[in-house]
């Protein structure tokens, strides 16, 4: 089964029906068509080109109050760019309140990034080959008993949709992969994190999460095979989705807003839904924290 993309239309949606939690905890991609977010007539050169240093992936902040990282341009652009993100991470903030208000005070907001470049354009190892299925599991930084929900938005200014590949349900992957997964060592893990190499220990879901994301993209007849729906989002639209649910490749597109926020486990309106307790049950036992 494709994980299926569902339309929210601005106009139509009843503010925080309980059916979009539901939806989004299931594995969807809520998009939201027609939410205004409009740039000014100075922050229009944002989208003409990219105002990046070309040597991070994206230009991002990690929190309100943090400095810009990888921008390029004057200091008064790189201030009106900041504000940007800024008013970008307030804008995600309201679409979470108005649209999921079960998730209310229970969010916490991560980096928000801006992503001029075009995906196909950048020669990247195949780790970091974000064309090719994945989900979102990063290396440095442990999850635990959170979920990465994420809010992204086409600024393209030129019509150039963004290109997606959604892949099929997490369960089904994941019973494909897990056997062929290493096995946790917790042991392993403490010494990662005394050598601060992880900024927290990895738990058994973290160590399986980041196997699964390269056992994915290391699988080129996986990649080229599996189940897979194309998926465009328009200039103007708003997605949201839970990126360590959802397996997801960006084929095409540049321009583009994002923002990551986490929401415990605990939190979610039907916990046994996330990849931590898909995983547990996958495997007949709890899993080691
Ligand atoms: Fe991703």
């Amino acid at each position: 089964m494709i994980s299926p993309v569902l339309p929210v239309s601005r106009s139509e949606a009843v503010p925080g029906a309980p059916g979009l939690v539901e939806a989004l905890e299931s594995g969807s991609v809520l998009v939201f068509r027609d939410l205004d977010f409009p740039l000014d007539a100075f922050e229009q050169r944002f989208v003409e080109r990219p105002f990046a240093d070309g040597k991070a992936k994206n230009v991002a902040i990690r929190s309100e109050t943090a400095a810009l990282r990888g921008g390029a341009g004057s200091e008064e652009e790189q201030a009106r760019l900041r504000d940007l993100l800024v008013r970008y991470r307030r804008f995600a903030e309201n679409l979470i309140d108005t649209y999921l208000p079960a998730y209310r005070n229970k969010v916490s907001l991560a980096g928000t990034s801006y992503r001029p470049f075009d995906v196909d354009k950048r020669k990247l190892s195949w780790r970091r080959d974000d064309t090719r299925m994945h989900v979102d599991a990063f290396p440095s930084n442990p999850i635990g008993e959170r979920r990465i929900l994420r809010i992204f938005r086409n600024i393209n200014a030129e019509g150039q949709p963004r290109l997606w590949r959604v892949g099929e349900d997490f369960g089904s992957m994941a019973e494909k992969f897990l056997p062929k997964l290493p096995g946790y060592s917790g042991l392993s893990a403490s010494l990662l994190a005394a050598l601060k190499i992880t900024k927290a220990k990895r738990s058994e879901y973290d160590h399986l999460m980041l196997h699964l994301h390269d056992a994915l993209k290391r699988d080129l007849d996986y990649q080229a095979n599996a189940p897979q729906a194309d998926v465009r989002f328009q200039p103007g639209e708003t997605w949201v989705t839970f990126s360590d649910l959802v397996m997801h490749g960006a084929m095409g597109g540049r321009y583009m807003l994002e923002q990551t926020a986490y929401i415990a486990v605990a939190d979610q309106a039907d916990p046994e839904k996330s990849p931590q307790r898909i995983l547990a049950r996958k495997l007949g036992r709890p899993l080691k924290h």
